[in-house]
């Protein structure tokens, strides 16, 4: 018997970074993220008689995953866990893929673990005949694998505070989004070893605070459709974010020279239309644009006079 999910990754606009409790995967801070559709993530699972589960890459579109020997021993514990949820003691041949480039440096587990866990959930009803769990039900247990995962299970601007994960509406729907890849290396510190060494940090006091009043003059200038003041909130969180990064006590930093040129080429498009996308960046050196439906000509324009030939743009 094989069971097949898909879900999709999210770019975080108010950053989840540090842990109240890392048992749970409860965030130091609420965060809010916009679902990514076009970046996805597929999981089959496969009931095996082996004794143990095993990770194969699953190949579609050309581009076969490849994981670090860390990446698919935290994929099976997931597994396992989940399977604990069900009682259920038997074993799995579970393979993923991603359709988008390898290598780009957007492989985020958010898409993965949230695939991984739809699939899981509908392999174990039908395996165990227990009830089918509700995606809130599902998005808590994925959130156990990786916290950014739980966002996943919802469609547009999303909310992940404690136990709480939703859609937000705001008057901004079907933004266009474009990943500008700087680097295809892949990241030196795993997202599970930032979260601990941010607490170093001497700005690490006063975060969760930070976080929570962008997060709450986010949301309101969403709701007024003040999107210049959301660019700025937004600038602002993801460089809080990489500034924890490199005053930890063991620093590590991903805004290279490359990142800092496109960076001041996007404050100069804001500069001189007045107007231009969010930027985010994610931890690692490449550049997430949100715009606008409205904006497709301006994204246009900025991707063929500075990025075509020079960067992937996804
Ligand atoms: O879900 P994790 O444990 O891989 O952590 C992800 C953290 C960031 O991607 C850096 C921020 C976020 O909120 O997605």
């Amino acid at each position: 018997m094989q069971w097949l999910a898909k879900a999709p990754s999210n770019i975080a606009l108010i950053k989840y970074m540090g842990k109240q409790n890392s048992d749970h995967n409860i965030a130091a801070n609420p965060s809010l993220s916009y679902t990514l559709n076009h970046l996805q993530s597929t999981v089959t699972l496969e009931h095996s008689h082996e004794q143990r589960d095993k990770w194969l890459p699953l190949c579609e579109q050309n581009n076969q995953l490849t994981l670090s020997p860390a990446a698919e021993k935290r994929f099976l514990q997931h597994l396992h866990w989940l399977k604990q949820q069900f009682n259920f003691s038997g074993s799995f041949i579970v393979r993923s893929a991603n359709n988008f480039p390898l290598g780009c440096g957007l492989a985020s587990s958010a898409a993965s673990f949230a695939a991984l866990t739809k699939c899981t959930a509908l392999a174990l009803t039908d395996l165990t005949a227990k009830p089918y769990p509700s995606i809130l039900q599902q998005a808590t247990w994925s959130r156990q694998g990786s916290g950014s995962s739980c966002r996943s299970f919802f469609d547009g601007f999303v909310l992940w505070d404690n136990d709480n994960i939703q859609t937000i509406d705001t008057p901004y729907t079907n933004l266009i989004h474009k990943a500008i890849v700087i680097s295809q290396e892949e990241k030196l510190v795993s997202s599970t070893d930032a979260h601990l060494r941010v607490c170093s940090s001497p700005h690490y006091a006063m975060r969760a605070q930070r976080a929570n009043l962008r997060l709450q003059a986010l949301l309101q200038v969403l709701q007024n459709q003040d999107w210049a003041k959301a660019y700025r909130i937004c600038w602002e969180e993801f460089h809080d974010m990489h500034n924890l990064f490199t005053t930890a006590a063991q620093p590590f930093h991903y805004i290279t020279a490359e990142t800092q040129h496109v960076l001041t080429l996007l404050e100069k498009l804001w500069e001189i239309e007045q107007d231009g996308p969010i930027v985010t960046m994610d931890a690692g050196p490449n550049i997430h644009l949100l715009y606008r439906c409205s904006q497709q000509a301006l994204a246009d324009h900025f991707q063929q006079k500075y990025l075509d030939g020079r960067y992937h743009v996804i």
